[in-house]
């Protein structure tokens, strides 16, 4: 029986926040996927942000067909060599005292369970994210997501608070020169949050760049006095590492770059590099706590070997291929590229990011800044008819910002590929604005 794909869609699927990209996708492999239609389409997302050793990576097709025949899932209370494997070898891959792991299914799953356990461990409830933050739907990460998705669900938990972003693009707290005057701007935002506080701050949650708020990269010595506020508070910091995670900006992990080691590390898209794994890492200390207070995460698919194996096969290609050396390399290829597409596109009005993990801001008007958020629609589209899929973000007070991801193990020419076609789309998609 033949049917219409796009019918049935729209009578069958129900809608959960994402425009669908117009294309019925067949296959993937590598840095591409594949249209029913015939179409080879770059995938400079890797996927939703995960797909770090590309599409169908060879060892781990190998490591599924395996384990699925061999060890697929169990009783949450069995424990398998995959999960004991993976949890040793997270914990070697990190800085002391993190080394106690819980192996999950997704990166709000992690979140909630790093969140649930801060607050135990604390006796604590109140939760501190940034204002363009993204932890995910299921509740407590939502209670902490402020970007997307907070309107219409009735309350949160009490005890949530936001503070503003480091964004040294667009700075709100400024410098005698203009540039981004994060101490004061950290400094008043602890003190607004110490004004609302009930006396029972629980836990700072960031990610260490923060992707769905636009690839906004904290200034160096950000953490470390974020840090410290969250020290003399009595807080824990957690890390979400959900993309930065894994070799992605060019260390094994984000906050390596700032020297400083959370409390709480999550892990997830990228640790399953597409398939559903997560990971929630303390020091024994917290670990030890949380279980004499009774710590209680037990889910179906906690510990389960399938997708740990994955994780293995996951560290095993990051480590034999030093993806994070590469992914430095790879990164300043994309950043070097990416700043010549300004130099000759004054609608790019910023290129930042880490390793390979870029973003780049559209304005209408460099001096002033001006958001351009239809043209950047427009480039996605037209990019997408080139053979580009970009992702861009959206949000108030800011231009649209596309969001790149490409895997770590893109060749120097995907990347060029890349830029040539995002070069030609905001080329043509300029132009026409300019005509019209
Ligand atoms: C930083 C970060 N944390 C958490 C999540 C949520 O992960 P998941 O969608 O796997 O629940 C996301 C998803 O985009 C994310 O970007």
């Amino acid at each position: 029986m033949t049917t219409d794909f796009w019918a049935d869609a729209d009578a069958h699927l129900l809608r959960y926040g994402a425009t669908w990209v117009p294309e019925i996708i067949a296959r993937a492999e590598g840095s591409f996927v594949f249209t029913e239609s015939g179409r080879k389409i770059l995938d400079f997302t890797s996927g939703q942000m995960s797909s770090i050793l590309g599409h169908s990576h060879p060892d781990i097709v190998a490591t599924v067909q395996k384990g699925i025949a061999n060890l697929d899932h169990l009783y949450s209370g069995m424990l398998s060599r995959p999960v004991v494997d993976l949890a040793r070898r997270l914990a070697e891959s990190l800085p002391d005292p993190l080394e106690k792991v819980l192996l999950l299914t997704t990166g709000a799953e992690s979140n909630e369970a790093a969140i649930r356990m801060a607050k135990l461990v604390t006796g604590k409830h109140e939760i501190v994210s940034f204002a363009r933050s993204w932890h995910g739907m299921t509740a407590a990460a939502a209670n902490a997501t402020y970007s997307a998705g907070r309107k219409g669900y009735g309350p949160t938990a009490p005890g949530n608070f936001a503070i503003p972003v480091p964004d040294s693009y667009r700075p709100d707290f400024t410098n005698p020169d203009g540039s981004l005057d994060w101490t004061k701007q950290l400094d008043v935002a602890f003190s607004l949050i110490d004004a609302q506080s009930t006396g029972s701050l629980a836990a700072f949650i960031a990610e260490p760049i923060l992707s769905s708020g636009g690839i906004i990269e904290p200034p160096l010595g950000y953490f470390t006095a974020l840090a410290e506020k969250c020290r003399e508070r009595g807080m824990l910091l957690i890390l979400d590492e959900a993309q930065t995670g894994l070799c992605r900006t060019g260390t094994w992990y984000a906050f390596e770059r700032d020297g400083i080691v959370p409390d709480i590390l999550t892990l997830s898209k990228t640790l399953g590099a597409g398939l559903p794994l997560a990971a929630v890492i303390t020091s024994a200390a917290i670990e030890a706590e949380a279980h004499a207070r009774g710590f209680l995460f037990f889910t179906t698919h906690v510990s389960d070997p399938l997708v740990a194996a994955v994780g293995n096969t996951v560290l095993d290609v990051l480590e034999r291929e030093q993806m994070d050396a590469r992914a430095l390399e790879l990164g300043n290829v994309l950043r070097a590229g990416l700043l010549s597409l300004q130099s000759r596109h004054s609608v790019i009005g910023d290129v930042r990011g880490r390793g390979l993990l870029q973003g780049i801001e559209l304005v209408l008007d460099r001096e002033t800044k001006e958001p351009a958020n239809d043209l950047g629609a427009d480039i996605a589209r037209r990019c997408l008819e080139l053979g580009l899929h970009m992702n861009i973000v959206q949000l108030p007070g800011m231009g649209g910002t596309f969001r790149m991801a490409p895997a770590l193990t893109s060749t120097e020419a995907d990347l060029e590929l890349g830029l040539d076609v995002l070069d030609q789309a905001i080329d043509e998609v300029t132009a026409e604005s300019r005509a019209a």
